[in-house]
């Protein structure tokens, strides 16, 4: 059953949304060589409590830490740690996620740390593209599956690959809820969007191989050729006309996460 949302819950999400996605462009901010992802996530937790949120991450299903790092060859779901000190020529996926007044905002974007290489680059450009054209494919009459087809296409021509085994969900007062968002074509549901649905949409990109390994900690997630994988992340509203993007940091000036 996909949830479909009324006003009252709608605008809950556009809170949380924004809550998330300015707790990200802090955290941002923040990324430079030197830095570890545990302070990041220090940071982001505090900035999230200290406006009345809470970190979905945290426990959550015994995840031990408020958002997920995910550094070069980690897909997604990298723990936050003191050990881990970015460098220059990394990228770093920061993956926020906040709970505001019962319901879920979920935006991450990767970041390049000082200069990287070309590869580095073009995989997290790439990604952001894919991102941005799975939400373009979010039209009045659509299906779930026009968004993986959009996406699947751009990191194609780019000879890259799409993670099979990650996908975007539904998203409301429930972290992971219906439907399933693949990023490529696949066969199986292909619900028509329906004004009231929010879901993610959140891509991982990879330079080789789309297969991935999960690590013995029970998370992290690793490209199985050790190659680079990027993403972005946006919690997405289905309207009348399309969608907004809850998530959307243009959204953040005139509103109290204004600086
Ligand atoms: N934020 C991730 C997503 O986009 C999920 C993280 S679950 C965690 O769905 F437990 F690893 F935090
Ligand atoms: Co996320
Ligand atoms: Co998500």
């Amino acid at each position: 059953m996909i949830e479909i949302l009324g006003p009252a819950e709608i605008e809950k999400m556009r809170q949380s949304g924004l809550l998330a996605a300015a707790t990200l462009r802090m955290a941002g901010t923040h990324v430079r060589p030197g830095i570890t992802t545990d302070q990041l996530d220090k940071l982001c937790d505090e900035f999230t409590r200290d406006h009345g949120g809470i970190s979905a991450p945290l426990n959550y299903k015994g995840f031990p830490r408020s958002i997920c790092t995910s550094v070069n060859e980690v897909v997604c779901h990298g723990i936050p740690s003191r050990k881990q000190v970015l460098a220059e020529g990394d990228i770093v996926n920061i993956d926020v996620t906040t709970i505001l007044n019962g319901y879920h905002g979920d935006t991450s974007r990767t970041f390049l740390v000082g200069e990287v290489s070309e590869e580095a680059r073009k995989v997290t450009e790439t990604a952001l593209e894919c991102m941005n054209a799975g939400i373009a494919a979010v039209l009045p009459g659509g299906r779930i599956r026009d968004i993986g087809a959009a996406i699947e296409d751009i990191a194609h021509a780019r000879s890259f690959s799409v993670v099979r085994d990650y996908c975007g969900h539904g998203i409301h007062r429930v972290f992971h809820a219906e439907p399933q968002v693949p990023h490529y074509r696949f066969r199986g549901a292909n619900p028509r969007f329906r004004p009231g649905m929010t879901f993610t949409v959140e891509p991982m990109i990879n330079v080789g191989t789309w297969r991935v390994r999960l690590l013995g900690d029970g998370w992290t997630v690793k490209t199985t050729d050790s190659k680079l994988s990027a993403q972005f992340e946006h919690t997405i509203l289905v309207t009348e006309e399309g969608h907004d993007i809850l998530t959307d940091q243009a959204l953040l000036p005139g509103t109290k996460y204004d600086v």
